[in-house]
């Protein structure tokens, strides 16, 4: 396996290897040294089946249930993946107003996956079955990074705190009201640090994005403006890479590491996108 830089502080190509065979403890290992040195890892040409995918997610250690805790839904793939898809459960391009595609929209918010419980996610790995002509690049942002470059005075301010995270937030925050049952059933929200030690590298980031609705210890307006001015220094361009995909791409990123976001794109072409998720296992 070769691995070569796509940005100047972040994300790599990962060459020479077929996901879809069984991968053995020292590509694991290699894989997982990659992860803690790129946060993102790019794999181009992966002809993968949903059980090889599952299968090679694994390996990286236990699967994160995601929203699937709180939200029940009809299902295009295997309950194990997240659908990022604009498809409906038959494989068709969904209605643009399909609510699937409305709670869906809240992926264009910078975000790191299932931050709104504990555990959180460790690992996304995101496979891409069909692109539209335009748009839909995922855009990520190494909150290690961010924080090397924090300001002192705003790095004091984050210092020490932390911020609650909740699942029904960041689309509500878009004017996507979740339904009764779904706020009945809500996963409690849970806290974290704004400023975390990663555990596979020892550095220091940002824990932030828009499922965090407000600063514990601080009022919920100046909490939230707390979050927007570290949001915008840390999705400066200088700390993003942004992904343009191709049909069979795998792409992997360490949630604990950088925050992403998807671009907009054209709703009426398909979008075939399956993700599956490795929880950050507490220990
Ligand atoms: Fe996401």
């Amino acid at each position: 396996m070769k691995f070569a830089p796509l940005h100047p502080v972040f994300a790599a190509e990962a060459q020479e290897i077929d996901l879809s065979r069984p991968i053995g403890r020292a590509a694991v290992a290699e894989i997982e040294a990659a992860m803690d040195r790129y946060a993102v890892l790019v794999f181009h040409g992966q002809d993968l089946t949903q059980d090889q995918q599952l299968e090679f997610t694994r390996r990286l250690g236990p699967l994160d249930p995601g929203r699937h805790l709180a939200v029940r839904q009809q299902r295009r793939v295997r309950p194990e993946f997240a659908d990022v898809s604009n498809l409906d459960e038959a494989g068709r391009v969904a209605d643009r107003n399909h609510r699937r595609i409305l709670s869906n929209m809240a992926t264009r918010l910078w975000h790191t996956d299932s931050s709104y419980k504990q555990p959180a996610a460790k690992f996304s790995l995101l496979y891409c079955g069909a692109i539209p002509d335009w748009g839909g690049e995922t855009e990520f942002a190494d909150m290690r990074a961010a924080y090397d470059a924090l300001p002192d005075r705003l790095r004091a301010e984050a210092e020490g705190r932390s911020a609650e995270h909740y699942v029904h937030h960041s689309r509500a925050t878009l004017g996507f009201a979740p339904s009764p049952e779904d706020i009945a059933g809500a996963i409690p929200p849970a806290t974290w640090p704004l400023i975390r030690t990663h555990a596979g590298s020892g550095r220091q980031l940002l824990y932030i994005g828009s499922h965090a609705t407000h600063v514990v210890g601080l009022s919920v307006p100046e909490g939230r403006v707390l979050l927007q001015d570290l949001l915008e220094h840390a999705t400066q361009r200088q700390f993003v890479y942004a992904h343009r995909w191709r049909a069979g791409d795998l792409v992997i990123w360490d949630n604990r590491a950088v925050l992403h976001r998807g671009r907009r794109y054209d709703l009426s072409q398909p979008r075939d996108m399956r993700r599956s998720t490795v929880e950050d296992a507490l220990p």
